[in-house]
């Protein structure tokens, strides 16, 4: 089927390009065009590789079955054709491959609109507990703010413990750490955290001790009466870009230099040693691990120490900045819901006088992110 390919005419104006779209055949791969314009570059092994053709895929799951290795490094199509916006490639072993154009455009599409960042000015949004949970618009625009803000709040939830569990429908399965799988913060708990005292704790993300640490963070207020103790979040992408600009140095010291962080308890062991800034290759920051009360000693012999903690001090003054707080008082049967990758949470001290009980549960941001398709999909298809 021919498909119609939009472009924007000199004057602004859409126009149909399919017609003025050539097909140029070299050495390394194919170029398409129209008039001037390189739109496409294909290598010929990218072209081989992703055949559409029913030979090259399993049908019913649309995975690849074709594997590189079969072909050689330098394979060339014998014969390239571009006619309404197909384009046609005939291989030395006679094989055929098919594309529409528009296809492969549109692989440069995000999969989900991307994250905001945000300074202290902002404020999460409010979502009802049960909304979230049977109907499908509230589930969407709450995962959509998630993916935005890195942070949500979810009211009106059961003041039972455990309720967490019941989360799992929109967010995908709990992400389980050696710790309880539930974890109960309050001052009468099993005390192996700082967070089980009623000590101010300072921003931080949970498990920075794991390798692969929680990337999302459910923190379930069952009952709220103690005097003080509100809730700060902050956003450490937000800090990061800030330090890429302001510091260069810093910010690539932060990237670079790995750190020891240890949670442990009398029949637990967690350690990984990383750096505080992940980024993907692309450079977009994907994870800042922080953790004051996790952090370990460096081992002061190796290079870089001094440089290290220059970077990091100047780190920790921004993410205790209370400019860069968001802070707000987390009610009995409210959920802050925070991309924890992203989204640092703390906690002014209290005073233990009223009773003050929260539950914490782990998810996966990729599991809730792509939760969007399929609740997309279901509502189209209603
Ligand atoms: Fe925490
Ligand atoms: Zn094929």
């Amino acid at each position: 089927m021919s498909q119609n390919l939009k472009t924007l005419d000199n004057q602004g104006s859409e126009v149909d390009c399919t017609s003025l779209m050539q097909v140029h055949a070299g050495l390394d791969g194919i170029q398409i065009k129209t008039l001037e314009t390189i739109i496409l570059d294909l290598p010929y092994l990218w072209l081989r590789d992703n055949c559409p053709c029913p030979d090259c895929r399993v049908s019913a799951t649309q995975e690849k079955s074709f594997i590189l290795s079969s072909v050689p490094a330098d394979i060339i199509a014998k014969t390239v054709e571009l006619f309404g916006g197909e384009l046609k490639i005939v291989w030395p072993d006679e094989h055929c491959s098919n594309f529409a154009i528009k296809d492969i455009l549109d692989l440069s599409h995000e999969r989900h609109n991307s994250s905001q960042t945000w300074r202290e000015e902002f404020q999460p949004s409010y979502f009802d507990w049960s909304l979230f949970l049977t109907d499908q618009s509230t589930a969407i625009n709450l995962i959509e703010h998630f993916i935005k803000d890195g942070v949500v709040i979810i009211d009106n939830a059961p003041n039972e413990p455990l309720s967490l569990e019941l989360l799992a429908t929109r967010l995908g399965p709990v992400r389980e750490v050696l710790f309880d799988r539930i974890h109960n913060v309050c001052v009468d708990t099993h005390v192996y955290n700082v967070a089980h005292t009623p000590m101010a704790l300072p921003p931080h993300n949970d498990f920075a001790s794991y390798t692969h640490q929680p990337s999302a963070q459910a923190l379930h207020m069952l009952v709220n009466e103690a005097e003080g103790g509100a809730s700060i979040i902050v956003d450490a992408w937000q800090i990061a870009e800030e330090i890429r600009v302001d510091r260069p140095e810093f910010f690539n010291t932060l990237c670079q230099f790995a750190v020891p962080f240890r949670e442990f308890d009398e029949s637990n062991e967690t350690y990984c040693v990383q750096p505080v800034i992940t980024c993907d290759t692309k450079g977009k920051v994907t994870n800042v691990r922080f953790s004051n009360q996790l952090m370990q000693m460096i081992d002061p012999t190796i290079a870089g120490v001094a440089k290290f903690y220059l970077a990091y001090h100047d780190l920790c003054c921004r993410i205790t900045d209370r400019k860069n707080y968001c802070t707000f008082r987390l009610e009995g049967g409210q959920v802050l819901l925070v991309a924890s990758n992203r989204v640092l949470h703390a906690r002014e001290a209290f005073n233990p006088t009223g009773k003050r009980h929260l539950q914490d549960a782990y998810f996966d941001y990729d599991n809730i992110a792509n939760m969007l398709v399929t609740l997309k999909r279901n509502k189209e298809s209603n």
